[in-house]
């Protein structure tokens, strides 16, 4: 049933151009741009072009195994399928399109509390790991409220997105006069989203003490050891894909230190520019559980829908597994730090620069 698919897209650079084609301005600069100058955007490419594998080698690698594991549930690769509101406006079936392919494959899929069709019919739209990520736009109540129905619909974590403070300026948007139809009520529950403090973290694990909660956009050391502090089981290291505070570092320049901080106390996850199945190697050799694909995924969706994201999933797969061969690996198990080196960035980095064939 693949095949067609697999013809059509042998290279995520196709895969890409075909939702660049496919795609009309307003969802195409929403789904690719970020804040301001996109300085964000760009770092995250930068600080992953700036690392170099240091391959070994005659290490037996016929039986590469990339298969890892969420929360520790199986899954086939350490990659998430990040929340991403308002798919619905890139893809048709919106997050249930993201979940059927997240199903298909064998990944998780995180949904957003702004994206089509909601909680109930994303979760009956597929039997997959699923994990929900809220934007706080009300009391304990409304907050209570949805972790209430995301229990009930078999999502198994809980995700507060902590870099939205303030809704930036996305000038792609702006210049394109691209109105989101949730911003209005977005622009309504903003003062609950602003007031967020430590305090609304900590009642929540003292209510919820037994589901594993992700504090999304984790970007300091310093933030990284009050989330432990606080309980929280996974900080989410992201900048929001560079959408969010313009001239922050890349997400894969802040990973090793926070990894080193908490020395295991909670899980590390990571995003922000990780296009190729050699960013996801990085990561995990930074030390990292797991990875979240933003862009990458609705770029997928755009151009081939469900089957087009699963097989971007698979030409990752493709592209780990030879890495990791290549390096000497025989699962990510066996990945170090040593695996890298810091070297200089070849080319420009922007949201494109890992395809340097996309004509
Ligand atoms: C179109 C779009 C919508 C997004 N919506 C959300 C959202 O609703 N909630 C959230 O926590 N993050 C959201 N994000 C951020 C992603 O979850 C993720 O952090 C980011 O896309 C990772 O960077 P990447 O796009 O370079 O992979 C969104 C990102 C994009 C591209």
């Amino acid at each position: 049933m693949n095949a067609p698919v697999q013809e059509q897209f042998p290279t995520l650079t196709e895969i890409v151009a075909a939702a660049r084609s496919n795609l009309p301005p307003g969802p195409w600069s929403y789904l690719v741009g970020g804040a301001e100058t996109e300085t964000t955007v760009k770092r995250n490419r930068q600080a992953l072009d700036a690392l170099a594998f240091r391959p070994r080698v005659l290490r037996d690698v016929s039986q590469v195994d990339c298969r890892a594991t969420f929360l520790g549930r199986p899954v086939r690769l350490p990659l998430l399928l990040a929340p991403i509101g308002g798919l619905e406006s890139i893809a048709e079936g919106g997050a249930a399109a993201a979940a059927r392919a997240a199903a298909q494959f064998g990944v998780p899929h995180m949904l957003s509390s702004v994206c089509q069709p909601g909680l109930e019919q994303t979760a009956a739209a597929a039997n997959n790991l699923r994990s929900f990520q809220l934007y706080v736009r009300g009391d304990d109540a409304w907050v209570d409220d949805f972790v209430r129905r995301a229990r009930d619909n078999g999502f198994t974590s809980f995700c507060l997105t902590v870099d939205v403070a303030a809704y930036s300026r996305r000038e792609r948007d702006l210049i394109g006069r691209f109105v989101k139809p949730w911003r209005a009520k977005a622009v309504e529950g903003a003062p609950f989203q602003a007031g967020l403090s430590w305090t609304q973290v900590k009642r929540f694990k003292d209510k919820y003490p037994d589901l594993p909660l992700i504090l999304k956009g984790i970007a300091t050391v310093e933030d990284a050891e009050l989330a432990v502090r606080h309980g929280v089981e996974v900080v989410y290291v992201s900048n929001h894909g560079g959408r969010q505070l313009d001239h922050g570092l890349g997400s894969a320049a802040v990973l090793p230190e926070v990894v080193k901080a908490l020395a295991g106390r909670a899980e590390v996850w990571v995003d922000g520019g990780f296009m190729r199945g050699t960013d996801v190697v990085k990561a995990i050799a930074l030390g990292a559980k797991c990875v979240g694909i933003g862009r990458l995924q609705g770029l997928a969706l755009a151009a081939g829908g469900v089957p087009g994201l699963v097989r971007a999933l698979e030409i990752l797969e493709d592209e780990v597994r030879i890495c990791l061969g290549l390096l000497g690996c025989n699962s990510f198990a066996d990945l170090t730090p040593a695996h890298l080196a810091p070297a200089p960035v070849v080319s420009e980095p922007g949201i494109f620069s890992a395809f340097p064939h996309l004509a």
